[in-house]
């Protein structure tokens, strides 16, 4: 079902004392929101943090993601976290495809498509981030790009599985740059996503899916980015470290 989401991916930030405390002021600032039934609001600590954040996020309305996982359901992967062992902490959601995964881990489509099925298949929603970078967007490129991250990751599903899908545009000049697209340049690539997803499957498919945008997001222009029809809400990073930036991200909804 879409929804209004605003989504914290805090990346690689936080220790143990850090996530509780930020949780907690978290809390705080939102006793003073009033959210609509549709909206949601959700943060991604760092795996290690997961376990705090569920237990600390009780009986709130703020839900928890993971960041990534393995695409393996188990097995001989030093390092890394399976599907399994996020559902077994309660998280139901995971981001997968971050630009910064995608640059700096080479995680690659044929990556993806695992990651995105072995997600399905334990019951996890995907926040599934894709974007274009600057040079693309130069060379008019940027809707191509995007049709083909979505379509080489995503577009083996079947209609039934985008109740599990979260759409997130991140252009990848935006990330962490202070530079934002413009609300119309977001609302031009949400509607190009919407029919998209119209055309592959149908449109009541292509209404239903809840389509984030992602980059340099902060309060001053949190309102005007979610003014748009197709935008139906943020993945914010650097400023969802801030309790009181989050919050006012949050109204802005
Ligand atoms: P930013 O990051 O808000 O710091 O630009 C967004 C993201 O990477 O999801």
């Amino acid at each position: 079902m879409r929804h209004k989401i605003v989504a914290g991916n805090w990346k690689m930030n936080n220790n143990l004392i850090e996530t509780e405390e930020l949780i907690k002021d978290l809390k705080n600032e939102l006793k003073t929101v009033k959210l609509s039934e549709e909206t949601r609001v959700i943060i991604a600590p760092s795996f290690v943090n997961l376990h705090a954040a569920t237990k600390t996020t009780e009986e709130s309305l703020i839900e928890v993601a993971a960041q990534n996982m393995h695409f393996a359901e188990n097995g001989a992967y030093t390092g890394e976290v399976s599907a399994a062992m996020l559902t077994s902490l309660e998280v139901k959601t995971v981001i997968l495809g971050h630009s910064e995964r995608r640059s700096y881990f080479n995680e690659a489509d044929d990556i993806l498509v695992k990651k995105v099925n072995t997600a399905l298949n334990n019951e996890l929603e995907i926040i599934f981030c894709f974007g274009e970078s600057l040079e693309d967007r130069e060379q008019d490129n940027h809707f191509k790009v995007v049709e083909s991250q979505l379509k080489n990751a995503l577009f083996h599903l079947k209609s039934s599985n985008f109740t599990k899908i979260v759409l997130a545009y991140e252009p990848v000049w935006a990330i962490g740059t202070g530079k934002t697209a413009s609300a119309d340049q977001a609302q031009e690539m949400h509607s190009f996503i919407r029919k998209l997803l119209a055309t592959q499957y149908n449109q009541e498919l292509a209404n239903s899916v809840s389509i984030l945008y992602g980059g340099s997001v902060k309060p001053a222009n949190a309102e005007e980015i979610f003014s748009k029809p197709d935008v139906d809400g943020g993945l914010i990073g650097g400023a969802s470290l801030k309790a009181k930036d989050f919050t006012a991200i949050i109204k802005a909804i």
